[in-house]
């Protein structure tokens, strides 16, 4: 099973970026903690992260012929971005979205998702923890636990 995880705009800057929301974790970490337990799991996890929209699009219209679930933390386009939205639609795979903080308890323009609608589930507020509890949930997804 392989499971492609998506980083949007901006998080390559974790570790530094505004810390007091995001928590010090650097996206390096994350990483290497999602393929820690990947193997455990038995998964495959290729990771990605790019802060640019079309770029984000190919890769999940790359994901439908590769991967077997989606995990995407799509930053700040998670409120804007229709064209993401429209291609998660496109390539009807489990997909779990991922934010650190919990957007519904910030300012109200992140309290809309385009994304939420169109995604298996959602998981936010855990910190870097995020990504490893939507890993366990696509491994629910999956059947492989
Ligand atoms: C975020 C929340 C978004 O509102 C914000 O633009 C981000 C990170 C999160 O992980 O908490 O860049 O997706």
């Amino acid at each position: 099973m392989k499971v492609l995880v998506i980083h949007g705009p901006n998080l390559n800057l974790l570790g530094t970026r505004e810390p007091e929301v995001y928590g010090s974790v650097t996206l390096a970490e994350i990483d290497e903690r999602l393929q820690e337990r990947a193997q455990e799991l038995g998964i495959q996890i290729e990771t990605f992260h790019s802060n640019h929209e079309g770029e984000i699009v190919d890769k999940i219209a790359e994901a439908g012929s590769i991967a077997d679930a989606i995990i995407i933390n799509p930053a700040a386009y998670t409120h804007t971005s229709v064209a993401i939205r429209d291609s998660i639609l496109a390539v009807a795979l489990p997909t779990v979205e991922v934010h650190l903080s919990n957007t519904q308890a910030r300012e109200e323009f992140r309290h809309t998702s385009l994304i939420a609608p169109v995604v298996t589930g959602q998981i936010a507020g855990f910190g870097a923890d995020s990504y490893l509890l939507a890993l366990e949930a696509v491994a629910l997804l999956l059947k492989l636990k």
